[in-house]
């Protein structure tokens, strides 16, 4: 029997209110390290992987970007992100889905953004998939991952208690072992820094650039 996805389960106001609280505070840090990750690169297209209700939207310049998809798999997380963003951002394409199914296509872009995702999937199928069928040669991918912590669990507890649901699926994801992975996939590390969300978490923001000749072959 497969197993239903606990995200499917967690409605947005639930996820929002836990990720704003002032002991949380990752909402704020996610579209700080999005929005410097965009005036960094500077791409004309872009791709969220985990949206949400899109989460730092506001801040993507349509000066430079002229093209943004946004992917959650919870159906009405992408409904809201349309809601608020539908009209505001040129270009904009919102997909409800696994962004890893095959089904799942989008023409590749020139910067992923993988805000607290990589936690939540098979990280070797991801970074194939990024690879193979998200980004265009010499693209970026922007990573964040959460750091382990002694003293405050993986998902800190907060009144949202649906969200302890999750610890089920999370698996913290190593720094280094993403590099390789990555690595493996023609990503070239180019910048690599930890930063401290307001509640105090510690994440890696992990900047890859995908080699420019592209995907070298296909494997297995
Ligand atoms: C920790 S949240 C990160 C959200 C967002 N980046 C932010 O700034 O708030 C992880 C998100 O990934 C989504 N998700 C989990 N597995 C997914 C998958 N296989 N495909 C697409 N979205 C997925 C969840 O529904 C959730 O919205």
């Amino acid at each position: 029997m497969v197993m239903k996805n606990p995200w499917l389960d967690i409605p947005l106001e639930d996820y929002e209110g836990h990720m704003a609280l002032p002991q949380v505070a990752q909402a704020q840090m996610l579209a700080q390290v999005f929005e410097d990750a965009l005036n960094r690169y500077l791409p004309a297209s872009v791709a969220v992987l985990g949206c949400a209700g899109g989460n730092g939207f506001d801040r993507i310049p349509s000066a430079t970007t002229h093209r943004v998809v946004g992917i959650d798999l919870h159906p009405a997380y992408v409904r809201r992100a349309r809601e608020r963003y539908h009209g505001r951002i040129p270009g904009l394409q919102l997909l409800a889905g696994d962004a890893l199914a095959a089904d799942l296509v989008f023409p590749p872009v020139r910067l992923v953004f993988a805000g607290l995702f990589f936690e939540y999937v098979d990280l070797a199928a991801a970074l194939s998939r990024i690879r193979r069928c998200m980004l265009s040669p010499g693209g970026m991918l922007v990573s964040v991952v959460q750091l382990p912590s002694a003293r405050v669990p993986e998902v800190t507890p907060s009144p949202y208690t649906r969200l302890g649901t999750l610890a089920a699926v999370m698996r913290l994801v190593s720094p280094d072992g993403l590099a390789k992975l990555a690595a493996d996939n023609d990503f070239s590390l180019i910048e690599d820094r930890t930063v401290v969300a307001g509640g105090g978490k510690r994440f890696q923001v992990q900047d890859f650039r995908l080699a420019s000749n592209g995907p070298q072959q296909q494997r297995r």
